[in-house]
């Protein structure tokens, strides 16, 4: 029997690479090259499979060709509002997703960028490499502590929970979360979390609040100039969600003019082309989407997807099937 065609989008992991042109005739992005549009449309006519990711965004338009060939779409990645899931259901095709692998390495940079944001170490490391230190003084960059703090949840699930252990066995924090659906009480008592219901009625009470719901045009500009106007002078606003998720000149005004403290950011409206007034901010902490990136998630990603390919075209409904 012929082996699916399939087409990696980007350069994976050369672990997962190899395992999966063991089973599979693939094509790979051996310059890590974005694909556009045009490239999209034809690898619909082409490819069985196409495995793409974050930087793939796959709208309607993309599937408006004759003869689409292609059957699954295995996202690497857990998000997947750069697809057009409604459409590509609609033409019957599957599409994966990789949960679970990368709640982890997510949670951890989440905290990377509460210690970041709090203790102003994106400040001090440009004042250093600047070579702008003047040396130790009590009043020199004074942040604030992460422990004993509240800290805000919206989007309760894998990612938004590993978060809450985190801050609440390491840090001492209290965790209050929104989430659209009820929280199972077992799960909200191991982090001793209380679920409010309304987003405004948590926005005043928190210290640090952290984004972990999906993306996409329903979450679009969650947070915004209201929003902000909810929060404490001092609190601390993390993103490792998606970017559209925050209004980003809402959220520029607001650490430009105190009306919160600072930001930690993973992901941005516009990839890689982030609003260039971020790097006016001195207390924004703006990493490049790093929250997957070690080498454990990003190779476990990889297999997450072909065992979603495997059980695909071996006649299966795959695990992760999202739409
Ligand atoms: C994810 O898995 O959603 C990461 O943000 C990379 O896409």
């Amino acid at each position: 029997m012929k082996k699916p065609k399939i087409l990696v989008t980007r350069k994976w992991p050369e672990k997962v690479e190899t395992k999966l042109s063991e089973s599979y005739d693939v094509t790979f992005n051996n310059n890590d090259i974005a694909l556009n549009t045009n490239d999209f449309c034809e690898a619909l006519k082409k490819y069985d499979a196409i495995l793409p990711t974050v930087t793939d965004k796959m709208p309607k338009k993309i599937f408006e060709v004759a003869n689409i060939r292609t059957q699954i779409l295995g996202n690497y990645g857990v998000g997947y509002a750069h697809i057009d899931i409604s459409t590509a259901k609609s033409l019957g095709i599957t599409v994966t997703n990789t949960p679970d692998v990368l709640s982890d390495c997510t949670a951890d940079i989440t905290l990377t960028l509460m210690l970041m944001a709090a203790r102003r170490a994106g400040e001090g490391e440009r004042e250093v490499r600047a070579s702008k230190w003047e040396g130790w003084r009590p009043t020199h960059l004074v942040g604030t502590k992460l422990t004993g703090k509240t800290l805000g949840i919206i989007g309760f699930g894998r990612i938004g929970q590993e978060v809450a252990k985190r801050a609440h066995h390491g840090f001492g924090m209290k965790i209050l979360v929104q989430n659209r659906s009820s929280i199972d009480p077992s799960i909200l008592s191991q982090t001793n979390a209380v679920q409010i219901n309304k987003i405004d009625d948590l926005l005043p009470d928190i210290d640090f609040l952290s984004l972990h719901c999906p993306g996409g045009e329903e979450n679009r500009d969650l947070i915004g100039s209201a929003e902000l106007q909810l929060m404490k002078k001092e609190a601390i606003l993390i993103n490792t969600a998606r970017g559209e998720v925050v209004n980003d000149p809402a959220l520029i005004y607001a650490l430009k003019n105190n009306i919160i403290n600072a930001a930690g950011l993973d992901v941005y409206n516009e990839e890689p082309n982030l609003n260039k007034e971020y790097l006016d901010c001195p207390n924004a902490i703006l990493l490049p989407h790093l929250g997957s990136a070690t080498n454990e998630t990003r190779e476990a990603m990889g297999f997450r997807v072909i065992k979603n390919l495997n059980e695909f075209f071996s006649g299966k409904v795959p695990e992760d099937k999202v739409s």
